[in-house]
């Protein structure tokens, strides 16, 4: 797995290098002798993750010209307060709980440093997807007791974090910007700073002091779930955002506290190569040369820590084989003796139980590589009575956690947070402010990537008769992707966006204006034939690596959203695509049956932006043009996931920088509609949905030792202890299978691999906490065991699921979400190698529907129906 590193070498523990403002040049002849050592051992030993890893070249990273957070008064006044630290206070600040998991009292007994709200944890006793009021009130409960004087305790604001990416986006009613992605494409610096400002304005009403953003990243693989979070594939472009987006949120570099003029502190992730995994594969590994990583990886950090980038997020990820949470040679040598970061490394959702050799609640290796805080959501607790006692033991040297310390409080120093003065907290009218939505919605005018326009067919008159169809054409959460209001941005509805426009409501609104009409029917249905069809479509949210895929192929094997174009085209109506999506996608049929073709990307909550430049005045000329060029290259084929300008044979469909405008002429001609990828490689989380078992899935009965496929709508096992037939479903005629146990013998329901599948790895979903979801009905209540099982091996165990089946009221279509955790026959076994994702067997008479099979990451609801603890 490390066959590739460079020449590893040891970096002396002693020779730690403490960056200083204006000290550049020391810490250069520092880091120079530190890489000059002997070699390390060719299996580093676990523990040794960090120090084994190195760079060879600290001559090829930039030295940042930081303008360093450090200045006398805040050093002296965290000196002065780390003097009176207990051992107990200090290793709580390096500690951040999620707030899912952590309660305010909890800090009385644990003093962490810091709590945060993942990507789908509520407000303290409100429900998901609440207004600011919930939050502000959230909070405060947790500042008011991290600041209580008890006995000898020294009162210090813990520090509270969100992921704020694109607005302030898990907050009802906040402006929701376009994603990253498409902020690349408007290739506008300026208006990254404006959305930065908003954003922090937004963060800080609603009480937070930290956005976990922005994501540098420069993905370099499309199939990466994460790859709408980062600019774009080109370096450069990423270096020209990010000291912008880190002043935007945090002001000017060297501001003294930022809350106070309604900042927030930035964090700039994942450090480092994220997007440079191999296969795309989110949390894998980066095998750049140092020369790659230094040259396209890290090309926006040396910006953010010259604008005084207050944070740094690890990344999951590893380099040459070492996890970055591990990595002493990049975390400290580097990031903060070389490029002089002063600010802290903050770790990704217990991103440190990843290191070799640790677990969520036990890792002294992170720190010493230079982890000043970990992100420990869950495990907060076991890690600080663990970390505790290592540095009682020795295990991290008191100048280690002294050096964390100081950096945690010196950017809460800095942020302002010792002041009680918060001026902007609680200011809820700032929350979707009009300025800040106009903001957004000239930013979706900018972000719009015209790629096709032949005869002309947009703009569009004023006074047409416009058809809006398709699923996105009013869903704000489908135009708004993953990280909104959930960690996939799924289940949101309508009235959970009070400040918004669908892209339907935007063309309503202009075309009224100027005499025409929109109907909308998301099936392309009318009453009145229309002039032109605007047709809304593209990939449903997802977040991390539940959107990783294997081909760039729009839909594959169902081609639902083609299906409604051509139905349109074959009526002679113009069809104009409007494309939501995560990152390009190899759409060659849609293009095909598309007049124009707009990238849209996932513009958030202002739909108006789209109509503003896809209809004109009502001089009939276009208000806005297009101004959108892409960021990321479009592919050619569904193959070309790793698709990159300036990469040898490059050979996109569009290349990176493409974008027509009005005053453009030309035509794209007919596309070749050969995928050149196997549709059966999609697919990973679907096993059985609308009535089929998409490929590589098959459905099986299996009967003392023997199988059955099930290759039509009615089938029996071996002896027909087992039979199962077709029933209509979630509004779909035949879009179920009811089965029915005879009770004369076991038998069983599976989903297995076919022939082309490969092993599936549910070991970042499980840990993820993604659930196997079943969609049933009972019809005759079971009367004997039923279980439900994962094909893993002895690591896997199945569940019984009787007493949840037997609760189950007889008709009635429910939904039960199980853990995929609870397949481990042991905390430890590995969800690895599953060929068999779901089986269901019973050995009584039962009689069962099934509509749906599949994973959910959306964990509400979610259990382990035979155990009884928690969650
Ligand atoms: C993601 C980070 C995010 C964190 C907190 C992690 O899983 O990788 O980008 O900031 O969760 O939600
Ligand atoms: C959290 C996210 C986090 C993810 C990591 C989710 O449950 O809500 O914030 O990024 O887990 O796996």
């Amino acid at each position: 797995m490390i066959e590739n590193a460079p020449r590893r070498r040891s970096v002396p523990s002693d020779l730690r290098v403490k960056p200083r403002a204006g000290a550049g040049a020391v810490a250069a002849a520092v880091v120079t002798l530190l890489f000059c050592s002997a070699p390390a051992p060719a299996q580093a030993p676990a523990a040794a993750n960090g120090a084994a890893a190195g760079v060879a070249h600290p001559e090829l990273w930039p030295e940042a010209a930081s303008r360093g957070l450090e200045d006398a008064r805040t050093e002296a006044f965290v000196e002065a307060l780390l003097a009176k630290m207990s051992l107990e206070e200090k290793v709580g600040q390096m500690i951040q709980g999620d707030i899912l998991s952590v309660r305010p009292e909890d800090l009385r007994r644990y003093p962490l440093g810091s709590i945060l709200a993942g990507g789908s944890s509520p407000p303290l006793d409100a429900p998901d997807r609440s207004p600011a009021g919930p939050w502000i009130d959230t909070a405060r409960a947790f500042r008011a007791v991290s600041l209580e004087r008890r006995g000898d305790h020294e009162p210090i604001p813990v520090m509270f974090g969100i992921d704020a990416v694109h607005g302030n986006n898990n907050v009802v009613g906040a402006t929701i910007f376009p994603h990253n992605i498409g902020l690349g494409a408007a290739n506008d610096p300026k208006l990254i700073r404006r959305i930065g400002e908003a954003t922090a304005v937004e963060t800080a009403a609603a009480g937070f002091d930290w956005a976990f953003g922005p994501t540098l990243a420069v993905p370099q693989n499309d199939g990466w779930g994460r790859a709408y979070e980062g600019y774009s594939e080109d370096p450069d472009l990423v270096r020209r955002y990010a000291g912008e987006m880190v002043t935007g949120l945090q002001g000017e570099p060297g501001l003294r506290g930022p809350l106070q003029r309604g900042r927030v502190a930035a964090s700039a992730k994942h450090f480092l190569g994220d997007g440079g995994t191999e296969g795309g594969v989110d949390q894998g590994d980066n095998r750049a040369s140092e020369e790659q990583l230094v040259r396209v990886h890290n090309a926006g950090y040396p910006k953010a820590i010259e604008a005084g980038a207050m944070t740094v997020m690890a990344s999951f990820s590893s380099w040459q084989g070492v996890k970055m949470h591990g990595n002493r040679s990049l975390l400290t040598d580097v990031l903060k003796g070389r490029m002089g970061f002063d600010g802290f490394v903050v770790g990704d959702w217990n991103g440190h139980g990843q290191v070799p050799g640790c677990t969520p609640t036990d890792c002294a290796a992170a720190f010493n590589a230079g982890l000043d805080m970990a992100m420990a959501p869950d495990s907060w607790k076991g890690l600080y009575e663990n970390t505790l006692a290592q540095a009682r033991s020795g295990a991290i040297p008191i100048a280690r956690i002294d050096d964390a310390v100081r950096r945690i409080l010196r950017v809460k120093h800095r942020l302002g947070l010792f002041d009680p003065a918060r001026p902007f907290e609680g200011r809820t009218e700032l929350i979707g402010a009009p300025e800040h939505r106009a903001l957004a919605r000239e930013a979706v005018r900018k972000t719009l990537v015209l790629l096709k326009n032949n005869g002309g067919v947009l703009p569009i008159r004023p006074d047409a008769k416009v058809l809006v169809a398709g699923p996105g054409a009013d869903d704000v959460g489908m135009q708004s992707g993953g990280w909104t209001l959930s960690w996939q941005g799924t289940g949101n509805r309508r009235s959970d966006f009070p400040n918004a426009q669908s892209i339907y409501e935007g063309l309503r609104e202009a075309l009224q204006a100027g005499g025409g009409r929109a109907e909308l029917s998301v099936a392309g249905e009318f009453t009145e034939r229309p002039d032109v069809a605007v047709v809304v479509f593209g990939e449903a949210p997802y977040a991390e690596f539940l959107g990783d895929v294997q081909t760039l192929e729009h839909q594959p094997g169902d081609k639902r959203d083609l299906a409604l174009l051509k139905k349109l085209k074959a009526q002679g109506i113009p069809v104009v695509s409007v494309f939501l999506s995560g990152r390009p996608l190899w759409v060659n049929p849609e293009l095909n049956a598309s007049d124009a073709f707009v990238a849209a990307w996932w513009p958030g909550s202002e739909g108006g932006g789209i109509a503003d430049v896809l209809v004109a005045g009502r001089d009939g000329k276009p208000r806005h043009d297009f101004q959108g060029r892409l960021s990321f290259s479009w592919p050619r084929t569904a193959a070309q996931l790793e698709l990159n300008k300036g990469q040898p044979g490059y050979d996109p469909l569009f290349p990176l920088g493409y974008g027509l405008t009005y005053a453009s002429r030309d035509t794209v001609p007919a596309l070749p509609e050969i995928s050149g990828v196997n549709a059966a490689t999609t697919n990973a989380g679907n096993y059985y949905l609308n009535g089929r078992t998409p490929p590589p899935w098959r459905m099986v009965l299996r009967e003392g030792g023997r199988t059955v496929a099930v290759e039509t709508n009615a089938a029996a096992s071996a002896s027909g202890a087992l039979s199962l037939r077709a029933v209509d479903a979630a509004g779909r005629q035949e879009g179920g299978r009811q089965l029915r146990w005879s009770g004369q013998r076991e038998a069983s329901v599976a989903i297995v691999g076919g022939p082309e599948a490969k092993p599936l790895d549910l070991e970042r979903q499980a840990n993820g906490d993604v659930s196997l979801q079943l969609q049933y009905r009972v019809d005759a209540a079971p009367q004997g065991k039923v279980t439900m099982a994962l094909g893993c091996g002895p690591a896997c165990r199945p569940v019984d699921v009787t007493s949840l089946l037997a609760a189950a009221p007889a008709g009635e279509w429910r939904t039960a979400k199980i853990r995929l955790a609870c397949f481990r026959s042991a905390p430890d076994a590995k969800l690895a190698g599953i060929l068999e994702p779901f089986a269901l067997s019973a050995d009584a008479p039962l009689q069962l529907s099934i509509a749906e099979v599949r994973l959910m990451a959306d964990p509400s609801g979610a259990t382990c129906p035979d155990r009884t603890e928690g969650k």
